[in-house]
């Protein structure tokens, strides 16, 4: 089960207090479980909103048959594809739609993906380590760590784990990688692997950081965030939630773009995040920030 993350005040700032359009459509790029879909089907439907038409993607499969599930017993328009988020204005085109009403992307991982043991996004279970969001893509995590250049690997790890200890890990790795291949053959040796060279300090895995540096690797998920905000955006309002500081600041700076190109304003400014309660109720928001760019109505907010 996945608890959506920061759902009342994606409720409270990125749905319009009155809609305005003959047909109220919302974009959930990241599907997941389905909980920010649902809370704003409940809503939208409390609220009478006519036409309701729902498009919903995700890159990885399963969250694409729980979409289906979900779409199951609703009376209102829904289109479902498996795509990644980069991909929404050639979903748009193909559904002959110029602009959507909001949109929302929530990044990252879902319970669904860190708890399915056969994933091998967490270091707890044995499996492949593999850790790709999109089935059907080839590059794995293990084809990175088993690749990757010793100057590749001590950046990812930087760059996207904040890990200090970044280029001995990669020098360890490059040097091992052929003699002792059972260190890369399961997330759990891969992570002992690790504890090995970054001593356990406080409450966090030593291998946590480098799992993360992977996983972003591994999804291009900071190429394909830029990617998709490089374009004048495709929605009245747009929510991006992120977990992950290189994410906040794509985000951040591509709303700034906008708001000096005069589309529009984020609003509130510095985004929303947690309350202590959601925090103590699901400690996975800890990290979560939402930002809302609002084009057309911003006196409304
Ligand atoms: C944090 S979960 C979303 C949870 C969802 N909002 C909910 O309430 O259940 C992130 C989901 O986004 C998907 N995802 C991440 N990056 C994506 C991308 N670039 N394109 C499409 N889906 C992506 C993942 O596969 C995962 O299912």
């Amino acid at each position: 089960m996945h608890i959506p993350v920061l759902t009342n005040q994606v409720l409270e700032f990125l749905l319009p207090k009155n809609h305005r359009g003959a047909s109220f459509i919302y974009l959930d790029g990241t599907f997941g479980g389905g909980g920010h879909t649902n809370a704003l089907y409940l809503e939208a439907l409390k609220r009478n909103y006519q036409n309701i038409h729902f498009i919903l993607l995700d890159q990885d499969k399963e969250a694409i048959e729980r979409a289906h599930l979900w779409a199951q017993d609703k009376d209102i328009k829904i289109n479902i594809f498996h795509e990644n988020f980069v991909e929404i204005p050639r979903v748009l085109q193909q559904l002959k739609i110029k602009e959507v009403s909001i949109a929302l992307l929530d990044i990252g991982l879902s319970s669904y993906q860190l708890q399915d043991k056969e994933r091998g996004f967490s270091f707890n279970d044995s499996s492949m380590i593999d850790m790709r969001m999109n089935q059907e893509q080839e590059v794995t995590a293990q084809s990175i760590l088993m690749t990757y250049s010793e100057e590749k690997l001590a950046q990812i790890f930087f760059e996207y784990g904040e890990e200090r200890a970044s280029r001995k890990v990669a020098q360890k790795i490059v040097t091992l990688r052929q003699k002792n291949k059972s260190f890369f053959e399961n997330t759990q040796n891969f992570a002992s692997f690790i504890e090995t060279i970054i001593p356990r300090r406080g409450r966090l895995h030593p291998a946590t950081k480098i799992f993360q540096a992977l996983r972003i690797e591994v999804n291009e998920e900071l190429q394909k965030l830029s990617k998709t905000l490089e374009i004048p955006f495709f929605s009245d309002r747009l929510g991006v939630i992120s977990f992950h500081s290189g994410e906040d600041r794509i985000v951040k700076r591509a709303y700034r773009k906008w708001q000096k190109e005069g589309l529009g304003e984020e609003t509130p400014r510095r985004g929303l995040i947690p309350t202590r309660e959601e925090i103590k109720y699901n400690p996975r928001s800890r990290s979560a920030r939402l930002r809302v760019f609002s084009r057309k109505y911003p006196d409304e907010i």
